[in-house]
Parts: C-alpha cells; structure tokens; sequence
C-alpha cells in the first residue's frame, strides 16, 4: 500500500514537473500535411493553421470541398501560402508510394503529418459486413501506417529536427462502445501503432526529436456519423453521434490539437469527467463496466 501511494506521488510529481517545465515549439510558418481536410476536424485544423501561415498540404477524394476552402482562405490572407491540394483515396494505400503525392514529398520537407481521415460504422458485430470491416481497416489503420512509413522517411532523411507525427485517434480507441466493433478496434490499432513508433523513435533517433502525438476526443459535430450511416444505406438519423448535444465543436478540438503540437504532447483525450471515468472503470472494475454499458445501450434503443 505505501509503495503504491508513493509511486501515485512520485508520477504525479513527475506530470507536474513536465507541465511547468514543458516547451512550446512554435508551429507558424511550417509545413503540414492534413489528409481528410474536405469536412469536419480536418477542414478546421486546415483553418487554425493558414492563421499560423502554415504551408498546408491538403488531401482528401472531394477536391471541389478543397478548393472552395482554399480560395476562402487566399482571399482572407493573399499574402500567407497557398495550401496545396491532393485528391487522393487513401483507401487505396498500395498505391500510395506511386501517387503524385510523392512527387510533393520529394520536394517538400513535412514538419507534422496529420493523420486525420476516418470513417465509423453504425452497426453491430453481425451485421457489419466484411466489406465495411476492410474498408474502415484500410483507411484507418492501413493508410495512416503507409502515409506515416513514408513522411518519417523522408523526416528522417532529411535529419528534419522538432517534427511530428498525429494521430487521430478517438476516445473509442481507448473505450470501445456497442456498435462500432471495427472502428473502436481500428482506433485502439492506432493507439497501439503510435506507442510504439514513439519509442522506436526515442531510442532511434533522439537527437531528431520527432514527436508521435495521439489525440483521443469525443463526439464532435462533423459528418463522420452521417458518412457512417450512408456507406450501410441506413439514414436513421437518430444514430448519428454529431447530434448529440455534448459534441464539441470542430474549432474547439482544432485549437487543442494546435496547442498540443506546439507543447509536444504524447497522449491528449478531449472528454468529459465521465468518459475519463469510464476508461478508469473499463481497466479497474470491467464488470461495473460492461453492466453500465449494456444498461446504457439498451436504453438509448428504447429511446429511438
Ligand atoms: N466526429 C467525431 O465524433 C469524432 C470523434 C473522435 C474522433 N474522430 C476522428 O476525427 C477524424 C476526422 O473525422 P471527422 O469527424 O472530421 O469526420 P468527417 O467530417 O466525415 O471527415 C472525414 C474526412 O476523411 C476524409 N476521407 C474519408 N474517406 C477517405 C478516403 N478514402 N480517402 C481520403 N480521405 C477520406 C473525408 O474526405 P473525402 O470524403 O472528401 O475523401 C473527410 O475529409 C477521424 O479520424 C475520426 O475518426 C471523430
């Protein structure tokens, strides 16, 4: 027991020591690469970073989605550099390598990868498809490792130093909920996948200081819930999670990650008091847990 309680005050003496003493590396005027910037978290980390005259990269399927926000963004600041755009389907992630991506990467020397592109399902274990099971695999966790191999490479070549790498995770990459097997499971894949770069970096190439940061958020009011319920023909509305009044906005969650790049954090969860409980009843109490959920779940069905 004491040796518990002292190793809780050695850690929390250590977290305290690393906020007051924590560095901040300004992110203006460097290059970042943004795939799913069409919509959503993506579109508005596109627009906290043009303020920061960031030389933005911007990838998603929807180039007119781009362009409009493009030229919403050249005509606010004419001066500032013009973000340059890839239409891509990351899906595709075999094809990565020869894509006219690489033709910018060769030329352009990427200070932060944001890994942002999703999709979710809205659908229990046995009615998911394989189909959907592979395609959420390969956007969510396939594309994000070979973009990430490739970007690092080039990091790395380039003796680039204070880079990073972000991960979009979820808060159902720590948790994972009813409904959304292979989304949680992607999200957890990436999770795992970003511990380990890091500390394969950390001992690899210290003096580069590349950071590998994961955000974790709750619901935010996008249209990753809709886009989920198209892909499965299912336009039940009431399941889509953007509509959900504790959402955060896309601008809010925007600026956190800004911060955190700047900060160099590691791990950052954007939730409420009650979804940090649940991951510390998930690990600690996993009956109480699973009861509370299956409750939970049954209840919001009854509800629609
Ligand atoms: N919304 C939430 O509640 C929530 C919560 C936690 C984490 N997240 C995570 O936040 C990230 C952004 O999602 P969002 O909420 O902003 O959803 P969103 O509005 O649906 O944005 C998703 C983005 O991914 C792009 N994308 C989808 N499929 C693609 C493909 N095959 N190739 C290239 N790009 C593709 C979309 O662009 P195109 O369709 O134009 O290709 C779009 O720009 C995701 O990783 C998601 O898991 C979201």
């Amino acid at each position: 027991m004491i040796g518990l309680i002292a190793v809780s005050v050695g850690c929390c003496s250590l977290l305290l020591l690393r906020l007051l003493f924590r560095k901040r590396i300004s992110i203006n005027g460097k290059t970042v690469l943004i795939t799913g910037a069409s919509s959503g978290l993506g579109e508005a980390l596109a627009r906290h970073l043009f303020n920061k005259q960031c030389q933005l990269i911007l990838l998603a399927r929807r180039i007119d989605r781009l362009e409009n926000l493009r030229n919403e963004l050249t005509n606010l600041h004419p001066s500032y550099p013009q973000p340059k755009l890839v239409q891509i389907d990351l899906s595709n992630y075999e094809q990565l390598s020869s894509s006219t991506l690489m033709n910018i990467l060769e030329h352009e020397p990427i200070d932060c990868l944001i890994n942002n592109a999703g999709i979710s399902q809205r659908s229990s274990v046995l009615d998911t498809s394989m189909d959907i099971v592979n395609d959420i695999f390969r956007l969510n966790y396939m594309s994000l490792v070979t973009l990430t191999k490739l970007v690092l490479t080039k990091m790395i070549e380039k003796k680039q130093k204070n880079s990073s790498i972000v991960n979009i995770s979820s808060m159902q990459g720590l948790v994972a909920v009813p409904d959304r097997s292979s989304y949680s499971a992607s999200k957890h894949a990436v999770q795992a996948f970003s511990d380990s770069l890091r500390m394969e970096l950390g001992e690899q190439y210290p003096k580069q200081n590349i950071n590998v940061c994961v955000i974790s958020p709750s619901y935010i009011r996008t249209e990753l819930g809709q886009q989920a319920l198209n892909r499965m023909h299912n336009k039940d509305e009431k399941l889509t999670d953007d509509k959900k009044s504790s959402a955060y906005e896309p601008d809010y969650v925007a600026e956190r990650i800004v911060n955190a790049i700047e900060y160099r954090e590691h791990d950052v969860i954007i939730a409420p008091f009650q979804q940090y409980l649940a991951i510390w009843l998930r690990r600690f109490l996993p009956s109480v847990f699973f009861t509370i959920m299956i409750a939970r779940n049954k209840r919001l069905k009854a509800k629609k």
